[in-house]
């Protein structure tokens, strides 16, 4: 009894010191202080290998390609940076409400999404792949025709699903929130196929030997791009980071660590 009282105290003055921690940072991000840094924080969807995710072998901590390079764009500008993860399709609201000061989650720049939010330069390319059992192969679009076919709820494989369906092919669409999800559902057989993009399919792929992949045709490129809230200054402070990392080969050697190629768009 006496044992566990103790453990209790020594927990309690444990989480007080971490509280001190917690508010004093706080404290100085809030004073204006000349070397104070300010905190941003970034909204993403860490169901993203190798953009976003977590591998609990290693931790619990997100990692991938976007943490890395908001990092190095944070440093550059003397930030930190707090990571938000919340469902992809939050993520457009959670920016136009102030919640996160930017979203760095593999997102593409759409028109319709302008509408609401602004982003950076493309700061990397990827294609729209099926993705499908090997023993139940779906290569072409017209292979869908009569296929329950998953995406990602609120992603450009969303809207693509829907013009293939606009287009005359029959297909069920299914929208889930977290890619792992779809790829379960995949496996245990109750989808025929999934539209993810390539350079994410890439790694499952490589993972799991009951999956094929290939790329739809004749559709134009999905570039990722930082997102901001509309006028946010933070657009053109990035922009320049940015830019820097692709002339000084920073970015090239991010590519090369998260997927192992190194071309840039
Ligand atoms: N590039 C696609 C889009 O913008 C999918 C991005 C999904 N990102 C994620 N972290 N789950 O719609």
């Amino acid at each position: 009894m006496k044992k566990n009282w103790l453990i209790v105290i020594v927990g309690l003055f444990m989480v007080m010191g971490l509280a001190a921690c917690g508010s004093s940072n706080e404290d100085a991000s809030q004073d204006d202080g000349a070397n104070s840094e300010k905190t941003l924080v970034m909204g993403t969807s860490a169901d993203y290998p190798p953009f976003e995710y977590i591998d609990s072998a290693q931790g619990e901590e997100i990692i991938g390609f976007d943490v890395d390079i908001a990092n190095y764009i944070a440093d550059e500008l003397g930030y930190n940076v707090e990571i938000k993860d919340m469902d992809f399709s939050g993520l457009i609201t959670a920016l136009s409400s102030e919640r996160v000061d930017f979203v760095l989650a593999g997102m593409t720049p759409t028109e319709e999404r302008k509408e609401n939010v602004d982003f950076s330069d493309i700061y990397y390319s990827a294609n729209h792949m099926i993705v499908s059992s090997t023993d139940n192969e779906m290569v072409k679009p017209e292979d869908l025709d009569g296929a329950k076919v998953g995406v990602q709820l609120g992603s450009i494989q969303e809207d693509k699903a829907n013009e293939l369906k606009e287009s005359g092919i029959e297909m069920e669409i299914i929208t889930l929130n977290r890619i792992p999800e779809l790829i379960q559902e995949l496996k245990s057989g109750r989808y025929d196929a999934i539209i993810i993009e390539d350079t994410v399919a890439k790694g499952y792929l490589e993972s799991n030997d009951d999956l094929t992949g290939e790329n739809l045709p004749n559709t134009e490129e999905a570039g990722s791009a930082v997102a901001f809230p509309k006028d946010s200054e933070l657009t053109k402070e990035f922009n320049e980071v940015i830019k820097k990392m692709k002339d000084n080969g920073k970015m090239d050697e991010f590519i090369e660590k998260w997927f192992g190629q190194d071309t840039v768009e």
